[in-house]
């Protein structure tokens, strides 16, 4: 696996960047004006790539407003989410702290009112060392290194109707491969993402995505992919089964998408076999419509602050298990998002509390390393209906993953049986484990149970009895739980 899959996302929307990361005014900042509680909840799960500055922000984005000194720097109104955007946050500050936070910045290009020649300004800016127009005015920022950002996506969700400067999917494709092959010119071994399909549902899925690929393959790496999911009577009709199934929607979407890529490589006869990059996923269904999108012209307003109960963190548990399995395809995948706007972290005045979606990404930060193994699963299902489809579930979700450097194992299990426990036994080819050094447990009784910042610790991870390690260990999953065991292969 590429540890990028588990990446994160930081948008300039709602808190996430002002009073999440930047905050200058609050006693919790340190000279730079960062929290420094948001930054070290950040910095201690180690994040290894985060996407930055939207998002639909960047379709309206320009980046030439949020560099040079502060004082200088406009106020303006925000259009994607009807906001006051101050700009005294920008691409350096942001890439300070990234550094700080011991994550790599995935950066992304207005493809929306933005032309091609501002976007190869703005790569020729973060990465071309001197002598350029571009990058002496980075130097006289302040910033005579140049930044390296070798992940660039290009744009943002550009088949959607919500997106300033939405697009034909050929017309898009087609400023996508000009702007690719500019950024090859300032750096060749960049990593550029094409916008796919914004989720599963639009209209043009698919069809979009090979018409754009039709029009860049050759000039791009990889192409995106955006999913966010809810328990809304809609889509679940109240059914957890069907919800805690939904990480198998988002293994179908790699699927079909990965087979677009793979059409199009055939009818391109290219060498080249495109990655895909999941750089949105999450829970988000409540905070999705009216005040909770609409800024008013506040700056900092309070947005897209979903609260995440047991059951979502059941369900983000699963989207792990899915990016890590389906990690021979997908390579980088970013949590939608890092802090106050669908996140697993919330911001007061005085403090950061972990959402109960923390949990299960934290751990697989934690504990996945190395390879992915290829497991052999068999267990009991059970029926759900997906939209038209009707579809067997298996009650356990599990996945694993084996550092050869130190020979240690981790286990991911998700128990979609809210009703009662199951066991899982583990039949290990040799050689077998020989220490548990962990095993953790999310669940409750209360699938419906809340961190606020009144009980932040209402929900947490418990331990878990652990069978005896060896060639054969069961172990018994509590109903409706995430477990995490972590285990030596040797003494
Ligand atoms: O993550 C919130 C929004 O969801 C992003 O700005 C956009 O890309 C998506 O529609």
């Amino acid at each position: 696996m590429d540890r990028r899959v588990l990446g994160a996302f930081l948008e300039h929307l709602g808190r996430a960047v002002y009073e999440g990361v930047y905050d200058p005014k609050s006693p919790l900042a340190d000279a730079k004006g960062f929290r420094k509680d948001v930054l070290a909840e950040i910095k201690g799960i180690n994040v290894p790539i985060m996407r930055y500055p939207g998002g639909n922000f960047v379709s309206g984005y320009n980046w030439l407003d949020g560099v040079g000194p502060r004082a200088q720097r406009p106020t303006v109104l925000e259009r994607a989410w009807n906001s006051l955007e101050t700009n005294q946050f920008g691409t350096n500050d942001f890439i300070d702290w990234a550094r700080a936070v011991g994550t790599e910045p995935l950066l992304g290009g207005n493809f929306g009112t933005g032309t091609v020649a501002e976007q190869v300004a703005y790569v020729e800016y973060c990465n071309v060392d001197r002598g350029t127009k571009w990058s002496d005015l980075r130097r006289s920022h302040g910033y005579e290194q140049p930044h390296n950002v070798q992940y660039w996506c290009l744009g943002n969700e550009m088949d959607g109707p919500w997106q300033i400067g939405q697009m034909q999917a050929r017309e898009y494709g087609r400023k996508a491969r000009d702007a690719a092959k500019q950024f090859r010119i300032i750096d060749r071994g960049l990593k550029l993402i094409a916008c796919g399909s914004s989720s599963a549902t639009m209209p043009q899925y698919l069809v979009w995505d090979r018409e754009v690929l039709e029009e860049c393959y050759d000039q791009v790496d990889a192409i995106s992919l955006h999913a966010y999911y809810g328990n809304t009577q809609e889509s679940t009709g109240g059914n957890i089964g069907r919800y805690l199934a939904m990480n198998l929607d988002m293994e179908r979407q790699i699927h079909e998408v990965g087979a677009v890529c793979d059409y199009v490589q055939g009818l391109q006869r290219s060498q080249k076999r495109l990655w895909l990059s999941f750089d949105e996923w999450n829970v988000w269904y409540r905070a999705r419509s009216g005040n909770h999108t609409n800024g008013q012209r506040k700056f900092a307003p309070h947005l897209l602050e979903e609260q995440y109960n047991l059951e979502d963190a059941l369900l983000v548990g699963g989207f792990v298990n899915t990016l890590l399995r389906r990690s021979d395809r997908v390579r980088l995948g970013c949590l939608a998002q890092i802090v106050n706007v669908i996140a697993p972290l919330m911001t007061n005045a005085e403090k950061t509390i972990r959402q109960t979606i923390y949990y299960p990404y934290a751990w697989a930060l934690k504990y996945a390393h190395g390879r992915v193994l290829d497991l052999q699963v068999e267990g009991e299902t059970y029926p759900i209906t997906a939209g038209r489809r009707r579809e067997q579930v298996p009650f356990v979700d599990v996945v694993a993953t084996h550092s050869p450097a130190n020979g240690e194992v981790a286990l991911f299990l998700l128990n979609r049986d809210t009703t009662g426990e199951r066991d899982v036994t583990v039949a290990w080819q040799s050689p077998s484990p020989a220490r548990v050094l962990n095993c953790e447990t999310l669940t409750g009784n209360d699938l419906k149970a809340i961190n606020s910042f009144e009980q932040p610790n209402n929900v947490v991870p418990r331990r878990l009895d652990a069978p005896s390690p060896g060639p054969s260990m069961t172990f018994r999953l509590p109903a409706g739980s995430y477990t995490v065991a972590h285990l030596a292969i040797k003494g």
